[in-house]
């Protein structure tokens, strides 16, 4: 029998309890769903609405179950409990059924002024809230390992891309705490987020609150809530916070998906700038010279799963009347797996990470013979009173040449390049150096080594602390 079964004359079909079931899906939520039991339960008690002996026997028998549940005891599945008939069609009713199998008809007064739709909107906010912190915390630990690699590596110069064509010299560090900045701000909103999920939904009971005396805001203080989800209609039918959680999770994943695809090119035999750790790659079943950056490449391909989990989600509750509706089932898996997806990608990419090790000498050869200081040449003659757009109309014309010479700006005698300006004279070639080159940007924030320790030092002190 069902709990809600008194007006019904027969029983759920077992193919419509299959289909309808979440218990598999939202049995994750045993812990909020206790707590926030037990919370409401105090309250009940406090205010009278019953007696402080039911709420003791309510509150030992949920200690209980969790207890039973997180050892294994008690298996929360859609069919059975200790062989007994279970017919559970969600985690609520399955704590509930259970509750009344311990302590008999008392248990039925646990859910007074409750419905399992502000029930539900409690427990996926203390999951949402306790996810995002742990969430915070491995993205700040991936800062740290970065940070910590872009000093190990303080020194190195590489080619900078753009359009994924050598563009100009670079410091490593300087790339890598790109990165940095980037989950500073995926850090940022859900922190931000964090503001809005703490909110209690409980008291709105169905969708129009109770004629029960509750205390709203005494169970959301002592669930360590800010305050309260207002309007009971919203309380129940809003999933923004959902929403939101996951568009921030796929910001997130394309921001590891781009670390992830450049160590995969890095670690071609193409581009040789880096090598993953041997614990981090796998072998070939059938090439034995194989070393394949599969933990990169899952984290590139699970950002389409984030995505996914977005739109499933925003497609869920697109269109849906007010307020509560049985679509709002489906919000747990995206919830979920999006959730799961990106702590482990964090975690993965920060170990992984660590293991790397960049080619430095390489970087070094790879700049001598290119033409990435060809913006030096131009900003030289700009020093000497040429426009810009001419500067760069000339040096084009001198990598032209070059390259019709197979030769590098360096061995271009200092007659060619008079030929072409005037104004060019035996100081051209200091120009041509990667690393004065470097030295010689100003602006805030740039590749100067100078710059480059400054943030270092400045991510260092915000988040090593
Ligand atoms: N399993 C349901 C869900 O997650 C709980 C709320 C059910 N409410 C209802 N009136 N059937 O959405």
């Amino acid at each position: 029998m069902n709990l809600w079964s008194g007006r019904f004359r027969s029983q759920l079909d077992p193919h419509a309890l299959k289909f309808s079931s979440s218990l598999d899906v939202d049995k994750q939520l045993y812990r909020e769903d206790i707590e926030g039991s037990l919370a409401h339960v105090a309250m009940l008690a406090k205010q009278k609405i019953i007696s402080l002996q039911e709420a003791a026997t309510i509150q030992n028998a949920l200690k209980e179950i969790e207890g039973e549940i997180a050892k294994g005891t008690l298996v929360l599945d859609r069919k059975s409990s200790k062989g007994k008939r279970f017919v559970a069609e969600d985690v609520h009713m399955a704590i509930e059924q259970r509750l009344m199998e311990k302590i008999g008809p008392v248990g039925g007064k646990l859910h007074t002024a409750r419905s399992r739709n502000d029930q539900v909107a409690l427990d996926e906010r203390l999951y949402l809230r306790r996810t995002t912190k742990q969430i915070l915390k491995l993205i700040r630990q991936l800062q740290k390992t970065f940070v910590a690699k872009a000093s190990q590596y303080d020194s190195v110069l590489m080619p900078g891309y753009t359009h994924l064509q050598r563009a100009q010299p670079i410091l490593l560090a300087h790339h890598l705490l790109a990165y940095v900045s980037m989950l500073n701000r995926d850090r940022e909103r859900f922190s931000d987020l964090l503001t809005r999920v703490n909110r209690s939904p409980l008291g709105a009971g169905a969708l129009a609150g109770t004629p029960h005396p509750i205390d709203r805001n005494a169970v959301a203080r002592s669930l360590r809530f800010d305050g309260l989800v207002e309007n009971s209609i919203d309380a129940v039918s809003d999933r923004d916070v959902l929403i939101e959680f996951i568009a921030h999770c796929s910001i997130v994943m394309m921001h590891l998906s781009r670390f992830a695809e450049e160590l995969v090119l890095w670690s071609s035999q193409e581009w040789h700038f880096a090598e993953i750790g041997d614990a981090f790659t796998t072998g070939s079943s059938i090439m034995p010279q194989k070393k394949n950056p599969d933990m990169a490449e899952l984290v590139r391909g699970k950002t389409g799963r984030v995505y996914g989990d977005l739109m499933a989600l925003l497609t869920v509750m697109k269109g849906i009347p007010l307020a509560y509706n049985r679509d709002m089932q489906e919000d747990k898996e995206p919830l979920f797996d999006a959730a799961k997806t990106v702590a482990d990608s964090l975690a993965i990419c920060s170990s992984m990470l660590k293991t790397v090790k960049f080619d430095a000498q390489r970087f070094e050869n790879e700049l001598a013979s290119d033409f990435l200081l060809a913006t030096e040449l131009a900003d030289y003659l700009v020093r000497k009173g040429m426009p810009f757009r001419k500067a760069h109309s000339i040096v084009g014309d001198l990598v032209h040449v070059c390259t019709r010479k197979k030769i590098a700006l360096t061995e271009l005698p200092l007659t060619e390049y008079r030929k072409h300006s005037k104004l060019f004279e035996k100081g051209v070639y200091s120009m041509l150096d990667p690393r004065a080159s470097l030295s010689r940007k100003r602006s805030a924030g740039s590749t100067s080594p100078k710059e480059v320790q400054k943030a270092i030092r400045s991510w260092r002190r915000r988040l090593f602390r």
